[in-house]
């Protein structure tokens, strides 16, 4: 469904991100047709460029971030024929008449600025909007993390922001919220009569959130070392991903209705602190070891220093409320992992008694696993018996949806629709501003306690599954991490 006009004005329009994802994102919806004329993207940045160069640079973009197959001339040049440029430096306030002068010819149709910048010129880019006067009836605005490295400037942020935006104008994204699997989630559960019922305690072992990369620092050592693990995927992607498996039913699709569930969630997380981070959390940090076939060097030697910081983090979560009490939520994130994987598996309870012989092998709990990325899909993990007439044999098979073999369709990146929900003004899939802080809430105690305790980081060796602690993190409670196919 095509959404209506709108100028997107990026603010860090040469950055990685515009290139990466966010002009990728826009052409692809252009190409689905979601585009009503006049709709124009706006870059902004301090380079001093002319709007013909910026084009050039886009269409760069476009031609190193696409796929075999997505560049279609005529596209493209219609896609670069909605695109302008302004120079604004925020810091000196340079800039910002032209950006008006342009924004002029679009008063009446939805505005978005993007800030696609880092935070520490949040506050001098929504200063400008406002003095400049910039706002209209149809403007949002939507940040990116790091929100925050903490819970007090997590708050300064958002008070930053807040001051000029109303809450229902500012969409924080987080792309792990765009990802379809994700979203499945909600299919999966509020869709069908079958999960629900056993989505509890009475039912469920426990649940493993994994989101492993292969990658090492690529080149981010200046932010990544002062954030590490925790506060770059904890905080954000995989709490957003717990949350979205253990809230209660929503009432509806609503955004406060959704977001009020989140919040609950992680209202109820257990807290991890001095007195329990050391056996309830495990900090990992890679050495050289070997990627893709190919030898890889240990992130001190990528830093080129000496650090702390974990590149790896394992935790076992829980959430103390009636639905949840008792069930251990094992969460595991990493760099130069054995493989990119990101999944969720929900493991059911045994069955309470086999009438089976011994001979017809062992009743294994069922599972869902729920694969985020690659090949995403869903798979349900069912005993069954093994055809044939060699007796009652059982087997553990899965009921296989991989979406790319069930569904002949290509599937959007995360910013696709994240982007043009902004336009919508669909803020279901964007974090409210209590969530944000709830979070760090849960994630600063145990931040306070490695360092209060010091906590050292356990070394793993790149491209495998991490420090042999966090393996003991889980199989001291009888359980294994699920291996990803
Ligand atoms: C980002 C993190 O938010 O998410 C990166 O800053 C990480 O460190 C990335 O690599 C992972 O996203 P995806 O979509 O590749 O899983």
């Amino acid at each position: 469904i095509p959404v209506e006009p709108f100028d997107y004005v990026v603010f860090g329009a040469t950055g990685d991100l515009t290139e990466r994802k966010l002009l990728p994102a826009l052409y692809h919806r252009q190409l689905a047709g979601q585009f009503t004329e006049p709709t124009r993207i706006i870059g902004a940045s301090r380079s001093e460029l002319t709007s013909e160069e910026f084009r050039k640079h886009a269409q760069q973009a476009l031609k190193e971030h696409l796929k075999k197959g997505e560049y279609d001339d005529a596209q493209v040049a219609k896609f670069l024929g909605r695109i302008e440029y302004v120079s604004v430096d925020a810091t000196n306030n340079r800039g910002w008449d032209d950006l008006k002068k342009l924004l002029e010819e679009g008063k009446e149709r939805v505005r978005a600025f993007y800030l696609a910048v880092a935070p520490g010129i949040f506050g001098a880019i929504c200063d400008g909007i406002r003095d400049h006067k910039l706002i209209t009836k149809q403007t949002r605005i939507v940040v990116e993390k790091p929100l925050g490295r903490d819970l007090d400037s997590a708050l300064e942020l958002n008070n930053t922001v807040g001051k000029v935006f109303r809450e229902e104008q500012i969409f924080r994204i987080d792309h792990y919220l765009g990802k379809e699997t994700v979203q499945n989630l909600m299919a999966l559960r509020f869709a069908n009569a079958l999960y629900e019922p056993l989505w509890n305690a009475n039912h469920i072992d426990h649940v493993q959130i994994t989101v492993s990369e292969e990658v090492g620092l690529e080149g981010r050592a200046g932010y990544y070392d002062k954030s590490g693990a925790l506060r770059d995927m904890v905080q954000n992607h995989i709490l957003n991903v717990l949350c979205m498996v253990a809230m209660e039913t929503p009432y509806s699709m609503d955004a406060e209705a959704v977001r009020d569930e989140k919040l609950k969630v992680l209202r109820s997380l257990k807290p991890i602190n001095a007195d329990n981070a050391g056996y309830l959390t495990v900090r990992g940090q890679y050495r050289a070891g070997a990627s893709r076939g190919g030898p890889v060097k240990g992130y001190l030697e990528e830093l080129d220093g000496e650090s702390n910081t974990e590149t790896f983090v394992a935790i076992k979560a829980e959430i103390d409320n009636w639905r949840w009490a008792g069930v251990p939520f094992y969460i595991r994130t990493g760099k130069r992992l054995a493989s990119r994987v990101s999944e969720i598996v929900v493991t059911f309870k045994p069955i309470p008694h086999s009438i089976f012989e011994p001979s017809a092998g062992r009743v294994v709990a069922n599972q869902l696993v729920l694969r985020v990325q690659p090949d995403e899909g869903v798979k349900q993990w069912l005993m069954i018996k093994s055809p044939g007439q060699g007796g009652m044999r059982l087997r553990h098979v899965p009921l296989d949806m991989t979406f790319a073999q069930a569904f002949d369709s290509r599937n959007p990146d995360a910013y696709e629709r994240l982007l043009l929900d902004v336009i919508r003004a669909n803020q279901t899939l964007f974090m409210r501003r209590d969530e944000v802080e709830m979070a760090w809430n849960w994630v600063d105690p145990i931040l306070k306690a490695w360092e209060e305790t010091g906590q050292p980081v356990q070394t793993y060796t790149a491209g495998t599954w991490g420090p042999s602690k966090s393996i003991a993190l889980i199989e001291r409670d009888g359980r294994t991490w699920h291996e990803p196919e």
